[in-house]
C-alpha cells in the first residue's frame, strides 16, 4: 500500500475562463489569470491498494472531523480517481479523505481546490513527481478547468494554446495582493459552472467578448508586471460584469447574482471612490471577492461586514501553490 497526501489551494480569476471549447479535454475558448490563494485549501490524503474493488471516499470538515459530504462530491471524485488511473496508467483502489479548509458553501473555488489536490496526491502515491504542466492536466481532468490554475502559486495563465499547459506571470512574492470573500448565500448553486460553460456560446454577445477578453488579458498581464492597481481594478472588474453578461444573455439564461451581490458592488464602488485600492470579482454565484491592498484590507473588511445581507467575510491572499506534505510508498512504487 502506498499513501500520500496533498495540499492545494483555490484560486480567485482576474480574467475569467467562460465557456469550454472542448469538453471531453476540458479546454476553454479564452486565455484566463488567476491569483493563487493562501488560506483556502483542500487537503487530500489517499491510500493505493492492490486488487480491483470500489474506491472509498470520507469527507472532513474544516476541523478536521469526519462529516457528510456535499452534495455529488463522491461521485466526482470516483469519477476524477478513473480518468486519473487512465491517465497514469495505476491500477487499483483508492481509499480518499479530503476536505477543506474554508466553508464549502463559500463561493470559493472549491472544486478547483479539491480537484488540483487529489491529482497531486494520487500522482505523488503512485510515485509520481508531476511537474506543473503534467498537474494541471491532471487536475482539470476531473472536469473543473480551473483546477489547471491551481498548479501553480502566485499570478497564473492557462492559455488556449499549448493543449492547456499553464504558466506563472509573477510569483506570490511580487505582488502581496488580498481576496476579501464576501459571502451573501451559502446555498449550492442552482446551475453549476460545467452547464453555464456549455451554455456560453449560445449567448449573442459571446463573440465580442472573446474579441475583447485579448486586450483585457494584456492589460491585467501589464498591470501585475507593474504592480498598477488601477489599472487591475478597472479589467477585473469589466471581466467580472461580462461573465455575467455572457451567464444572464445565454440560452436559456442563468442569473447568479442576488440583491446583495448589488449591494456588496455598489459599497466597493464607495469604498474606491473614498481612495482604497479595492475591486470586486464574482465567480459562478452571488458571493463577491474584493481584491484590494493589504493597506486597505481591515478598512474593506470593516465597510462590508456592516453591509446589509452580508453573513461573513474570509480573508485571504496571494499564495505559493499546491505541496505534498506526506508520501509514504510501498516498496517498488519510486520511478
Ligand atoms: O473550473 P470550473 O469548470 O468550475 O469553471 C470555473 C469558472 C469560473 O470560476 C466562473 C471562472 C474561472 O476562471 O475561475
Amino acid at each position: 500500500m502506498s499513501r500520500a497526501t496533498a495540499v492545494a489551494p483555490a484560486n480567485i480569476a482576474f480574467v475569467k475562463y467562460w465557456g469550454t471549447r472542448d469538453r471531453e479535454r476540458v479546454l476553454p475558448f479564452n486565455p484566463s489569470i488567476s491569483m493563487t490563494l493562501d488560506r483556502c485549501v483542500a487537503r487530500c490524503s489517499v491510500e493505493l491498494e492492490p486488487g480491483p474493488g470500489e474506491d472509498s471516499v470520507a469527507w472532513l470538515a474544516p476541523d478536521g472531523r469526519p462529516a457528510s459530504p456535499p452534495e455529488g462530491l463522491v461521485q466526482g471524485v470516483r469519477w476524477h480517481l478513473d480518468r486519473l488511473r487512465a491517465a497514469l496508467g495505476i491500477e487499483g483502489r483508492f481509499a480518499v479523505e479530503t476536505g477543506n479548509s474554508f466553508p464549502t458553501g463559500a463561493g470559493l473555488a472549491s472544486s478547483a481546490a479539491g480537484f488540483a489536490a487529489l491529482a497531486l496526491a494520487v500522482a505523488t502515491a503512485a510515485g509520481r513527481r508531476p511537474d506543473a504542466e503534467e498537474l494541471a492536466a491532471l487536475a482539470r481532468a476531473g472536469g473543473s478547468g480551473s483546477a489547471a490554475r491551481s498548479a501553480l502559486g502566485g499570478y497564473v495563465e492557462w492559455p488556449v494554446d499549448a493543449e492547456g499547459a499553464v504558466r506563472c506571470l509573477a510569483p506570490a512574492s511580487h505582488w502581496d495582493l488580498r481576496d476579501v470573500v464576501v459571502v451573501v448565500d451559502e446555498s449550492p448553486k442552482v446551475i453549476g459552472s460545467r452547464e453555464g460553460h456549455r451554455r456560453a456560446p449560445s449567448s449573442p454577445y459571446f463573440g465580442r467578448r472573446l474579441e475583447l477578453v485579448e486586450g483585457r488579458l494584456e492589460r491585467v498581464r501589464e498591470a501585475l508586471r507593474e504592480r498598477d492597481f488601477s489599472t487591475l481594478a478597472e479589467a477585473v472588474e469589466e471581466d467580472a460584469v461580462d461573465l455575467h453578461l455572457i451567464a444572464m444573455s445565454s440560452r436559456p439564461p442563468i442569473f447568479y447574482w442576488a440583491p446583495e451581490t448589488l449591494v456588496v458592488l455598489e459599497g466597493t464602488r464607495t469604498l474606491r471612490a473614498d481612495g482604497l485600492d479595492v475591486c470586486a470579482t464574482i465567480d459562478a454565484g452571488p458571493n463577491v471577492h474584493l481584491i484590494c491592498t493589504p493597506e486597505a484590507e481591515d478598512e474593506v473588511v470593516a465597510a462590508v461586514e456592516g453591509l446589509e445581507g452580508v453573513l461573513y467575510v474570509v480573508r485571504d491572499r496571494v499564495g505559493t501553490g499546491p505541496l505534498v506534505e506526506q508520501q509514504d510508498l510501498s516498496r517498488g512504487d519510486v520511478e
